[in-house]
Order: C-alpha cells, then structure tokens, then sequence
C-alpha cells in the first residue's frame, strides 16, 4: 500500500455496506476506465511515428492487467460478495444459515487474494515503464493523458484491494466462524 494513499474511516462499516461501496464506486470505477485508457494508449501509438517499445509494451500490459482485472470483478461479485451479502444478513436477522450453505469463504478469499497480488505487480511493472507515470515533455498528448489516468487508477486499486484484502475478507471470516457456531 502507498503511503500517499488516503484511508478512508470504515470503522462503523458493516460487512454490507463495504460490499456495496466496493461495487458501486470501485468496481464501476473499474468498468469504465479499462476501456478508456486502453483507448488513449491505442490513440498514443497511433500520434508517434516509431512508437517506443516501453510504449507498446505498456499497452499490451495495461490490456492484459485490464482483461484479468474485469475477470476478478465478475469473479467477486458472483461467487464471494453474494455470500457475504447472505451471511450479514443473516446476522441482522439473527437467523440461521443451512449447512450447506456455508461455503467456507477462506478459499475463494485466498484465490482473490492471489489476483490481488498478480494484479498489484501488473500495475507495479507499469508504473515502472511510465516512469512513475511522469509522461516526457514531447510524449504525445493522448499519453500524458493516459499517464493521468494510469496514475488515478493505481490509487483506486490500492485502496479498492487494501478494502478487500484488509477490512472486508477478515469480518467475513470472523462472521462465518461465528454463525457456525
Ligand atoms: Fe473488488
Ligand atoms: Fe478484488
């Protein structure tokens, strides 16, 4: 995790409202800015001549990361995020979750986990080939853009994963345990 990246007060959270926080602003967040720096990266090859090799490099990274990371979305919000949904409510309610229906929440957790390490080192590669995203003064337009752009979506996804990682995968742990009992 960055030290310039700002946290957030979550503590009077519960395991729902995070959820919801995370797909209605990180996960659309996601959604809408894979396609448009692919789409300025694209646009920047395009301006030079003799694009550089960092430059299609970058592209073809920024693409696969992208690629994985929309993956990881569906991934979350159709296997993990629906039984975390489950279980705080049935916390609130104060009812019983069936047996089998308790899917044990640490193996899925620990295969995100993994995406969230590969998909920090993407990023972290990236960065490295912007050169900490400071674009050169004779970089085309639609890179010093991209730049920007690149910049604001590592710090999403360090809070975004720092969420899920952190605050959002330990309560539901503690949840399950818990409702076992
Ligand atoms: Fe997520
Ligand atoms: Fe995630």
């Amino acid at each position: 995790m960055n030290d310039h990246i700002t946290i957030p007060d979550y503590s009077d959270w519960t395991a729902d409202q995070i959820t919801y926080q995370i797909m209605d602003q990180h996960h659309e967040y996601v959604r809408r800015k894979v396609p448009a720096i692919n789409a300025l990266l694209n646009k920047a090859i395009k301006q030079i001549a003799q694009p550089l090799p960092a430059l299609t490099e970058i592209r073809s990274k920024f693409y696969t990361l992208g690629e994985e990371l929309l993956e990881h979305l569906d991934e979350e919000e159709n296997e993990i995020f629906p039984y975390i949904l489950q279980l705080t409510s049935a916390q609130k309610l104060n009812t019983e979750i069936a047996l089998p229906h308790l899917i044990n929440a640490s193996r899925p957790i620990h295969r995100m986990e993994n995406d969230h390490l590969n998909v920090r080192q993407q990023m972290a590669r990236i960065r490295l080939l912007c050169a900490d995203f400071d674009a050169p003064r004779d970089a085309p337009e639609a890179f010093v853009r991209a730049c920007i752009m690149l910049k604001e979506f590592e710090a999403d996804l360090q809070l975004h994963i720092y969420l899920e990682d952190n605050i959002l995968f330990p309560s539901i742990c503690k949840l399950e345990t818990e409702l076992k009992k």
